[in-house]
């Protein structure tokens, strides 16, 4: 079979600019990423605030696809302009948020039970923007027959990509993925569909492909976190000699960015602590250190703790 793609996919607060390029700096087998959403707005300036994550001098390392978050066609086409103007080819529209603060307002997974307002935006978004358009969604907002609605929508626009995490948004990222559904919405799709959802090892990777067969593109997202060679092996590419010393190496580009970019010791230890919440994984036998990082209220413990984890154990790989 040939080499699938994979991207890494937007976990908002996670695969920030500071995760994407200390990834591809320390790790391979991950083709692009698409970026944590941004919410759409009318009169965008580029160069603003809103867009600094997505400024190109911050992202030249990794192949990035913004992301917008959008139930209004024209904010979406202002937003996708300033996104050109940066110089990005494609944008992708998020139809999966399944966090009722979202999707109350009818965006995100709360646009799924409303095919017509779907095909409404994509008819005024698809008219007026010059970038490529990908599509990322769920199953439904409740109920998986939803998606069935929406595939002969999907049809009739020239998207990029359309991928397909299959779960309801209720479900939140609980209970387990439905592959029927998967399979019965790739059935009604006349393009490939790219596949999102509980990849976190090689055997998980080999149960989706050998299920859909004819599916060459694979999101991966806690997956990757938790376990940074993951893309690598699936696409069997040659690993380090010292896996525990990359994922350090990955590790100090990360936090010494944090601090370097976010005010106050707080915010750059939250993101650590929230990156450990994956990463630990990665990780046999440390439970103490993971402990006494959850606990550091300052760089020095936070620091004195890393070094506890790495060194009360080998990484796993
Ligand atoms: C903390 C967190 C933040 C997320 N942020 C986004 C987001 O900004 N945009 C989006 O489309 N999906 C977002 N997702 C969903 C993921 O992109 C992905 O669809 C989901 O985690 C399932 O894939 P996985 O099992 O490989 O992680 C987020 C998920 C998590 C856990």
């Amino acid at each position: 079979m040939a080499s699938p793609v994979i991207s890494l996919a937007p976990l908002q607060g996670v695969t920030t600019r500071v995760f994407r390029n200390a990834y591809a700096k320390r790790f391979g087998g991950v083709d692009y990423a698409i970026a944590p959403y941004l919410i759409s707005v009318p009169t965008p300036d580029p160069r603003g605030d809103h867009f600094k994550e997505l400024f190109p001098e911050y992202n030249a390392r990794m192949p990035v696809v913004p992301q917008i978050l959008s139930n209004d066609a024209a904010g979406f086409v202002a937003t996708a302009s300033a996104l050109e103007a940066l110089g990005y080819v494609e944008v992708n529209w998020n139809l999966g948020c399944p966090y009722p603060m979202v999707t109350r307002k009818r965006r995100g997974a709360g646009l799924l039970p409303h095919p017509d307002v779907v095909r409404a935006f994509l008819e005024e978004a698809c008219g007026r923007i010059r970038l490529e358009l990908s599509i990322k969604l769920r199953l439904g907002l409740a109920d998986s027959a939803e998606i069935l609605g929406l595939m002969p929508i999907l049809n009739d626009y020239p998207l990029r990509s359309v991928i397909l995490h299959p779960r309801v948004g209720a479900q939140l990222y609980e209970g387990s993925v439905d592959l029927d559904a998967f399979a019965a919405a790739a059935s009604l799709s006349t393009r490939e569909l790219a596949y999102n959802g509980d990849i976190v090892d090689e055997a998980s990777y080999a149960t989706i492909r050998a299920r859909f067969p004819s599916v060459s593109e694979f999101m991966l997202g806690r997956g990757v976190v938790s376990d940074p060679f993951l893309p690598a092996r699936i696409k069997g590419l040659g690993l380090p000699d010292d896996p525990k010393a990359t994922i350090k190496a990955f590790h100090d580009d990360v936090y010494f960015s944090y601090r370097e970019t976010l005010s106050g010791r707080t915010h750059a230890l939250d993101k650590m602590k929230e990156l450990w919440s994956y990463l630990g994984a990665s990780f046999a036998r440390s439970e103490d250190g993971l402990k006494e990082i959850r606990k550091a209220a300052s760089f020095e413990a936070y620091e004195k703790a890393v070094r506890m984890a790495f060194s009360d154990d080998t990484a796993q790989q």
